[in-house]
């Protein structure tokens, strides 16, 4: 039997779990000429959905992933390479001969990619913006190209002022429909809705929760069952551990599917399997604690072991530490995804959360 849990890449088909909601919102937005942005923590399931989503309406879908791209003239060239990808290459061939300036092309004799490069510039902005607006022409020729943007908070670091200059191109296209996704929160909340940025209010803010759990229980216990007669109380086990969050609920439901698959069924199957995989993460765990400074490890520890009284004034005076203090390791530790906050702070990753209170437990 095939494990039916997975983690770490894009989801789809039988491994994508419900998001009926989200799916019919997000169609519906992409259906009009309107643009999306979509902000979660990391790995709660954007890309997944978005693919999904995007993949159904059988219109082109040009995906550019800001992580990857170096510079500016790199990201028009990697536009244009998914562009070759969905239209037929006489056709832009004759396109691209009218930009300002035309780029060489060549096709790969193996793989037969198309290869692209640009003549240096000192403004390689005239690239991107001939790419854009030729996605743009190509939208009033056919079915209205999508073009997603994931990690769009990356943008900030390749060049200055470049929020503002692609916003000053891409807010006159009407042909497409612009889905920027991203994790880091704060960044992505700068760009969109700090009033004095390019991008402000520029299309839908679309959250995302994590998965709802009656939702991710049946997901789960229609595949527990097939192996296990104590399929309700597994399910529940690991959803109380994951507390739902996608990734890491698919990650444990994957290792103790394959114990499970193995006949290797025992009461504290959970724990056993949550001290494994903490054991494989234990040097990321030990390398990302030594990066904190002493007020970001009394917060972690304090939420890890989930003293709510964190922020009141009787506790946050003690150990020298001032509210404003805390707030700032809060707002530190949730811009590099390592708390979330929901209607509290938590702890991104439950298997860190366990390695600190197993930690504090020992020492
Ligand atoms: N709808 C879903 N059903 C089941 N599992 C999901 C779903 N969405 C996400 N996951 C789980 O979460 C993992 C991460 O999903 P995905 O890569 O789509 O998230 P992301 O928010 O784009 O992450 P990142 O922040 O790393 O870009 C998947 O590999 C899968 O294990
Ligand atoms: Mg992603």
């Amino acid at each position: 039997m095939t494990n039916p849990f997975k983690f770490g890449t894009i989801v789809s088909e039988d491994f994508f779990t419900n998001r009926q909601v989200e799916c019919q919102k997000l169609s519906q937005i992409i259906a009009s000429s309107n643009h999306v942005i979509m902000i979660a923590p990391r790995r709660f399931g954007k890309t997944s959905l978005v693919n999904k989503v995007v993949t159904q309406t059988k219109r082109p879908v040009l995906w550019l992933d800001l992580q990857l791209i170096t510079n500016v003239s790199d990201f028009a060239i990697q536009l244009m390479k998914q562009l070759f990808k969905k239209y037929p290459f006489e056709r832009l061939k004759f396109l691209i001969s009218h930009f300002r300036i035309v780029p060489s092309l060549s096709i790969h004799p193996i793989t037969n990619n198309v290869e692209i490069a640009f003549e240096p510039r000192v403004d390689s902005f005239v690239h991107l913006e001939d790419v854009l607006n030729l996605i743009e022409k190509l939208g009033e020729e056919r079915a209205r190209p999508i073009v997603v943007f994931d990690e769009f908070q990356e943008l900030i670091s390749l060049e200055k002022s470049l929020d503002k200059r692609l916003r000053s191109v891409i807010q006159f296209h009407k042909n497409i429909n612009y889905l920027f996704l991203g994790s880091a929160e704060s960044l992505m909340k700068q760009i969109f809705e700090n009033k004095k940025s390019p991008f402000y209010h520029f299309g839908q803010l679309f959250t995302l929760d994590k998965i709802p759990y009656h939702d991710f229980y049946n997901f789960l216990i229609t595949h527990f069952e097939v192996l296990s007669d104590n399929a309700n109380e597994i399910t529940e086990k690991i959803l109380e551990f994951s507390n739902c969050h996608p990734y890491y609920t698919q990650q444990l439901a994957f290792h103790i599917w394959l114990t499970l698959e193995h006949g290797n069924y025992s009461d504290d199957i959970i724990e056993t399997i949550v001290d494994y995989i903490i054991l494989l993460h234990n040097n990321d765990f030990e390398r990302l604690w030594n990066t904190f400074n002493n007020t970001d490890k009394r917060v972690l520890i304090e939420i890890a072991f989930e003293q709510t009284n964190l922020l009141s004034t009787s506790v946050s005076y003690k150990n020298g530490s001032s509210t404003s203090t805390i707030y700032s390791a809060l707002k530190r530790l949730t811009e590099k995804g390592i708390l979330i906050k929901t209607d509290k702070y938590e702890i991104d990753d439950p298997f860190f959360k366990n390695w600190i209170i197993k930690k504090r437990s020992t020492s």
